[in-house]
Protein backbone atom coordinates (compact mmCIF):
# COMPACT_ATOMS: atom_id res chain seq x y z
CA UNK A 1 0.00 0.00 0.00
CA UNK A 2 1.75 3.33 -0.90
CA UNK A 3 1.19 6.94 0.19
CA UNK A 4 1.12 7.90 -3.36
CA UNK A 5 0.81 11.48 -3.43
CA UNK A 6 -0.75 10.72 -7.48
CA UNK A 7 -3.54 9.21 -5.63
CA UNK A 8 -5.34 12.16 -4.52
CA UNK A 9 -8.23 13.46 -6.36
CA UNK A 10 -6.98 17.17 -7.05
CA UNK A 11 -5.12 18.93 -5.21
CA UNK A 12 -3.67 22.54 -5.39
CA UNK A 13 -3.36 24.43 -7.89
CA UNK A 14 -7.20 24.29 -8.22
CA UNK A 15 -8.31 22.05 -11.11
CA UNK A 16 -9.09 23.72 -14.52
CA UNK A 17 -13.30 23.69 -14.27
CA UNK A 18 -13.67 23.38 -10.53
CA UNK A 19 -16.08 25.89 -9.32
CA UNK A 20 -14.61 29.58 -8.43
CA UNK A 21 -14.52 31.17 -4.87
CA UNK A 22 -17.98 31.00 -3.67
CA UNK A 23 -19.68 34.67 -3.97
CA UNK A 24 -20.19 35.13 -0.58
CA UNK A 25 -16.38 35.64 -0.61
CA UNK A 26 -14.01 37.47 -2.86
CA UNK A 27 -10.76 37.84 -0.93
CA UNK A 28 -10.01 40.49 -3.58
CA UNK A 29 -12.67 42.55 -3.13
CA UNK A 30 -14.89 41.77 0.26
CA UNK A 31 -12.61 40.99 2.38
CA UNK A 32 -12.07 43.87 4.68
CA UNK A 33 -15.77 45.07 4.24
CA UNK A 34 -17.63 44.84 7.33
CA UNK A 35 -19.56 41.08 6.93
CA UNK A 36 -22.86 40.97 6.83
CA UNK A 37 -24.53 38.52 9.37
CA UNK A 38 -25.62 36.40 6.38
CA UNK A 39 -21.89 36.08 5.96
CA UNK A 40 -20.50 35.69 9.52
CA UNK A 41 -19.91 31.55 10.48
CA UNK A 42 -17.87 32.04 14.14
CA UNK A 43 -17.90 34.79 15.84
CA UNK A 44 -15.88 36.22 19.19
CA UNK A 45 -16.41 38.99 21.70
CA UNK A 46 -13.75 39.47 24.09
CA UNK A 47 -13.11 36.16 24.16
CA UNK A 48 -11.42 35.16 27.73
CA UNK A 49 -10.23 31.76 28.69
CA UNK A 50 -8.62 30.90 32.34
CA UNK A 51 -7.06 27.84 33.03
CA UNK A 52 -6.78 28.31 37.02
CA UNK A 53 -4.62 31.51 37.81
CA UNK A 54 -3.60 31.60 34.11
CA UNK A 55 -5.09 33.74 31.23
CA UNK A 56 -4.35 31.73 27.79
CA UNK A 57 -7.36 34.00 25.84
CA UNK A 58 -7.33 37.35 27.05
CA UNK A 59 -9.92 39.25 24.98
CA UNK A 60 -10.18 37.77 21.56
CA UNK A 61 -12.16 39.55 18.91
CA UNK A 62 -12.86 37.67 15.57
CA UNK A 63 -14.67 36.87 12.80
CA UNK A 64 -14.61 34.13 10.36
CA UNK A 65 -16.79 35.02 6.99
CA UNK A 66 -18.47 32.04 4.88
CA UNK A 67 -15.94 30.20 2.61
CA UNK A 68 -12.92 31.81 4.05
CA UNK A 69 -9.90 29.95 4.86
CA UNK A 70 -8.56 31.37 8.61
CA UNK A 71 -5.25 30.64 9.66
CA UNK A 72 -4.31 31.32 13.14
CA UNK A 73 -0.49 31.24 14.29
CA UNK A 74 1.19 32.23 16.77
CA UNK A 75 4.58 30.35 19.40
CA UNK A 76 3.57 27.24 20.92
CA UNK A 77 1.60 27.12 23.77
CA UNK A 78 0.44 30.82 23.47
CA UNK A 79 -3.62 29.38 22.99
CA UNK A 80 -4.33 27.86 19.74
CA UNK A 81 -5.51 25.20 20.24
CA UNK A 82 -7.57 26.73 23.09
CA UNK A 83 -9.32 29.61 21.20
CA UNK A 84 -10.07 26.40 18.43
CA UNK A 85 -11.58 24.52 21.26
CA UNK A 86 -13.58 27.69 22.68
CA UNK A 87 -14.47 28.07 18.96
CA UNK A 88 -16.41 24.79 18.82
CA UNK A 89 -17.90 24.77 21.69
CA UNK A 90 -15.45 22.10 23.80
CA UNK A 91 -14.36 24.90 26.33
CA UNK A 92 -16.90 27.49 27.87
CA UNK A 93 -15.63 31.24 27.44
CA UNK A 94 -15.17 32.63 30.91
CA UNK A 95 -15.44 36.02 29.91
CA UNK A 96 -17.15 37.34 26.64
CA UNK A 97 -18.94 35.24 23.88
CA UNK A 98 -18.61 33.15 21.26
CA UNK A 99 -21.17 32.43 18.20
CA UNK A 100 -21.41 29.35 15.93
CA UNK A 101 -23.69 30.06 12.76
CA UNK A 102 -24.99 32.95 14.95
CA UNK A 103 -25.95 31.08 18.14
CA UNK A 104 -24.25 31.01 21.47
CA UNK A 105 -23.09 27.40 22.04
CA UNK A 106 -23.27 27.70 26.07
CA UNK A 107 -27.10 28.83 25.84
CA UNK A 108 -28.34 26.00 23.92
CA UNK A 109 -30.36 22.98 25.08
CA UNK A 110 -28.58 19.42 24.23
CA UNK A 111 -30.84 18.52 21.08
CA UNK A 112 -29.71 21.91 19.88
CA UNK A 113 -26.29 21.81 20.69
CA UNK A 114 -25.96 18.93 18.68
CA UNK A 115 -27.47 20.33 15.48
CA UNK A 116 -24.71 22.81 15.51
CA UNK A 117 -22.11 20.26 16.12
CA UNK A 118 -23.59 18.20 12.97
CA UNK A 119 -22.95 21.28 10.53
CA UNK A 120 -18.87 21.17 11.59
CA UNK A 121 -16.31 18.88 11.14
CA UNK A 122 -12.84 18.93 12.89
CA UNK A 123 -9.45 17.17 11.98
CA UNK A 124 -7.46 17.35 15.58
CA UNK A 125 -3.36 16.69 16.16
CA UNK A 126 -4.45 13.79 18.24
CA UNK A 127 -7.92 13.29 16.59
CA UNK A 128 -6.63 9.69 16.32
CA UNK A 129 -8.63 6.83 14.51
CA UNK A 130 -9.99 4.47 16.70
CA UNK A 131 -7.79 1.56 16.07
CA UNK A 132 -10.31 -1.27 16.25
CA UNK A 133 -12.15 -0.13 13.08
CA UNK A 134 -10.95 -0.19 9.75
CA UNK A 135 -10.43 2.97 7.88
CA UNK A 136 -13.70 2.87 6.39
CA UNK A 137 -15.84 2.06 9.72
CA UNK A 138 -14.41 5.20 10.81
CA UNK A 139 -15.31 7.47 8.08
CA UNK A 140 -19.31 5.51 8.71
CA UNK A 141 -19.02 6.60 11.91
CA UNK A 142 -20.61 10.18 12.32
CA UNK A 143 -23.00 8.76 9.44
CA UNK A 144 -24.22 6.04 11.55
CA UNK A 145 -24.46 8.15 14.95
CA UNK A 146 -26.33 11.40 13.50
CA UNK A 147 -28.02 10.25 10.40
CA UNK A 148 -31.07 7.27 9.26
CA UNK A 149 -29.00 6.65 6.05
CA UNK A 150 -29.49 2.86 4.99
CA UNK A 151 -26.54 0.86 5.16
CA UNK A 152 -26.11 0.94 1.67
CA UNK A 153 -26.36 4.64 1.23
CA UNK A 154 -23.52 4.82 4.57
CA UNK A 155 -21.26 2.38 2.25
CA UNK A 156 -21.68 4.65 -0.80
CA UNK A 157 -21.12 7.82 1.07
CA UNK A 158 -17.83 6.37 2.67
CA UNK A 159 -16.63 5.29 -0.65
CA UNK A 160 -17.25 8.71 -1.86
CA UNK A 161 -15.62 10.75 1.16
CA UNK A 162 -12.55 8.18 0.67
CA UNK A 163 -12.08 9.14 -2.95
CA UNK A 164 -11.80 12.43 -2.03
CA UNK A 165 -9.30 12.26 -0.18
CA UNK A 166 -7.72 9.59 -2.64
CA UNK A 167 -7.74 6.67 0.21
CA UNK A 168 -10.74 4.30 -1.97
CA UNK A 169 -8.20 1.44 -1.71
CA UNK A 170 -7.74 1.96 2.18
CA UNK A 171 -11.30 1.54 3.18
CA UNK A 172 -10.90 -2.06 4.87
CA UNK A 173 -7.13 -1.27 6.62
CA UNK A 174 -7.03 -0.84 9.83
CA UNK A 175 -5.33 2.69 11.34
CA UNK A 176 -1.97 0.50 12.25
CA UNK A 177 -1.80 -0.94 8.83
CA UNK A 178 -1.51 3.08 7.69
CA UNK A 179 0.86 6.01 6.71
CA UNK A 180 1.00 8.57 9.04
CA UNK A 181 -0.45 11.27 6.13
CA UNK A 182 -2.71 8.37 5.41
CA UNK A 183 -4.13 8.36 8.64
CA UNK A 184 -4.46 12.00 8.49
CA UNK A 185 -6.55 11.62 5.36
CA UNK A 186 -8.95 9.10 6.90
CA UNK A 187 -9.26 11.62 10.22
CA UNK A 188 -10.17 13.93 7.25
CA UNK A 189 -12.51 11.93 5.45
CA UNK A 190 -14.16 11.37 8.63
CA UNK A 191 -14.45 15.29 9.59
CA UNK A 192 -16.41 15.55 5.72
CA UNK A 193 -18.82 12.73 6.63
CA UNK A 194 -21.70 14.87 7.50
CA UNK A 195 -20.69 17.20 4.34
CA UNK A 196 -19.88 20.07 7.07
CA UNK A 197 -20.12 23.94 6.25
CA UNK A 198 -17.27 24.43 8.47
CA UNK A 199 -14.13 22.77 9.71
CA UNK A 200 -11.27 22.97 11.88
CA UNK A 201 -7.66 22.17 11.76
CA UNK A 202 -5.55 21.67 14.44
CA UNK A 203 -2.25 21.60 13.25
CA UNK A 204 -3.11 19.53 9.93
CA UNK A 205 0.30 18.61 8.71
CA UNK A 206 2.16 18.34 12.28
CA UNK A 207 4.84 15.05 11.93
CA UNK A 208 4.15 14.88 8.10
CA UNK A 209 7.09 14.95 5.55
CA UNK A 210 6.91 18.19 2.82
CA UNK A 211 5.23 16.83 -0.11
CA UNK A 212 2.30 14.71 2.57
CA UNK A 213 2.06 18.62 3.96
CA UNK A 214 1.33 20.10 0.41
CA UNK A 215 -1.25 17.08 0.00
CA UNK A 216 -2.84 17.62 2.90
CA UNK A 217 -2.93 21.29 2.11
CA UNK A 218 -4.00 20.77 -1.52
CA UNK A 219 -7.13 19.29 0.44
CA UNK A 220 -7.97 22.06 2.73
CA UNK A 221 -8.16 24.24 -0.21
CA UNK A 222 -9.92 21.74 -2.34
CA UNK A 223 -12.50 21.30 0.18
CA UNK A 224 -12.55 24.96 0.78
CA UNK A 225 -12.99 25.64 -3.15
CA UNK A 226 -15.36 23.13 -3.77
CA UNK A 227 -17.47 22.61 -1.24
CA UNK A 228 -17.44 26.02 -0.06
CA UNK A 229 -16.74 24.54 3.21
CA UNK A 230 -15.59 27.73 5.73
CA UNK A 231 -11.81 27.12 7.17
CA UNK A 232 -10.28 27.75 10.66
CA UNK A 233 -6.71 26.16 10.85
CA UNK A 234 -4.77 26.00 13.46
CA UNK A 235 -0.51 25.69 12.58
CA UNK A 236 2.77 26.78 12.92
CA UNK A 237 4.41 25.74 9.86
CA UNK A 238 4.27 28.92 8.19
CA UNK A 239 4.75 27.72 4.52
CA UNK A 240 1.78 25.76 5.14
CA UNK A 241 0.15 29.02 6.34
CA UNK A 242 0.56 30.96 3.72
CA UNK A 243 -0.14 28.60 1.20
CA UNK A 244 -3.57 27.65 2.39
CA UNK A 245 -4.78 30.87 4.39
CA UNK A 246 -6.97 34.09 2.82
CA UNK A 247 -6.60 35.43 6.00
CA UNK A 248 -4.36 35.07 9.03
CA UNK A 249 -4.53 36.09 12.61
CA UNK A 250 -1.16 36.32 14.94
CA UNK A 251 -1.86 35.37 18.68
CA UNK A 252 0.72 36.70 21.32
CA UNK A 253 0.16 36.48 25.41
CA UNK A 254 -3.59 35.92 24.59
CA UNK A 255 -4.21 38.42 22.20
CA UNK A 256 -4.69 38.57 18.39
CA UNK A 257 -1.63 41.01 17.68
CA UNK A 258 -1.94 41.32 13.62
CA UNK A 259 -4.77 39.97 11.39
CA UNK A 260 -5.07 40.65 7.88
CA UNK A 261 -4.59 39.27 4.33
CA UNK A 262 -1.32 36.75 3.80
CA UNK A 263 0.96 40.08 2.24
CA UNK A 264 -0.34 42.29 5.02
CA UNK A 265 1.13 39.50 7.78
CA UNK A 266 4.54 39.44 5.78
CA UNK A 267 5.14 43.11 5.73
CA UNK A 268 2.96 43.85 9.66
CA UNK A 269 5.00 45.77 11.51
CA UNK A 270 4.36 44.43 14.87
CA UNK A 271 7.66 43.49 16.06
CA UNK A 272 6.87 40.02 17.55
CA UNK A 273 5.00 39.38 14.13
CA UNK A 274 7.94 40.28 12.08
CA UNK A 275 10.38 37.55 14.46
CA UNK A 276 7.55 35.19 14.44
CA UNK A 277 7.31 35.73 10.23
CA UNK A 278 11.15 36.23 9.95
CA UNK A 279 12.67 33.91 12.45
CA UNK A 280 14.77 31.39 10.59
CA UNK A 281 15.83 34.71 8.57
CA UNK A 282 17.27 36.72 11.61
CA UNK A 283 18.58 33.06 13.60
CA UNK A 284 20.77 32.66 10.66
CA UNK A 285 21.81 36.80 10.56
CA UNK A 286 21.98 36.52 14.39
CA UNK A 287 24.86 34.10 13.83
CA UNK A 288 27.34 36.75 12.75
CA UNK A 289 27.81 39.58 15.21
CA UNK A 290 26.83 42.88 14.10
CA UNK A 291 30.99 44.05 14.81
CA UNK A 292 32.04 41.18 12.54
CA UNK A 293 29.18 42.36 9.90
CA UNK A 294 30.64 45.78 10.03
CA UNK A 295 34.50 44.89 9.36
CA UNK A 296 33.06 43.30 6.10
CA UNK A 297 34.60 39.77 4.76
CA UNK A 298 38.11 38.80 6.51
CA UNK A 299 37.68 42.19 8.50
N1 LIG B 1 -7.19 21.77 29.75
C1 LIG B 1 -6.21 22.55 30.17
N2 LIG B 1 -5.99 22.73 31.49
C2 LIG B 1 -5.00 23.54 31.93
N3 LIG B 1 -4.17 24.22 31.15
C3 LIG B 1 -4.32 24.09 29.82
C4 LIG B 1 -5.35 23.25 29.26
N4 LIG B 1 -5.27 23.34 27.91
C5 LIG B 1 -4.25 24.17 27.63
N5 LIG B 1 -3.68 24.62 28.77
C6 LIG B 1 -2.57 25.58 28.85
O1 LIG B 1 -2.92 26.69 28.06
C7 LIG B 1 -1.80 27.17 27.34
C8 LIG B 1 -2.10 27.18 25.86
O2 LIG B 1 -2.19 25.86 25.40
P1 LIG B 1 -2.60 25.49 23.92
O3 LIG B 1 -3.87 26.15 23.60
O4 LIG B 1 -2.54 24.01 23.80
O5 LIG B 1 -1.41 26.16 23.08
P2 LIG B 1 -0.99 25.98 21.55
O6 LIG B 1 -2.04 25.16 20.89
O7 LIG B 1 -0.87 27.36 21.01
O8 LIG B 1 0.33 25.29 21.56
C9 LIG B 1 -0.63 26.28 27.74
O9 LIG B 1 0.09 26.92 28.75
C10 LIG B 1 -1.29 25.03 28.24
O10 LIG B 1 -0.50 24.41 29.19
MG1 LIG C 1 -1.96 23.30 19.95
Amino acid sequence: MSDDPQNVAGHSPPRPGAPALPPSYDPAHTAYLPATNAQVVVQTENLIKRFGEKTVLNGINLTVRRGETLVIMGASGCGKSTLLRCLLGAHPPDEGSVRLFGQDMWSLMPPEMDAVRKRFGTLFQSGALFSSMTVGENVALPLKEHTDLSQDMIDLMVKVKLELVGLREAEDLLPSQISGGMAKRAGLARAIALDPELLFYDEPTSGLDPIMTGIIDGLIMDLARTMNVTSIVVTHDLKSAFRVADRMVVLNEGRVVAEGMPHEIKGHPDPFVRRFIQGPIEAKTAIYPKSALDKGPGG
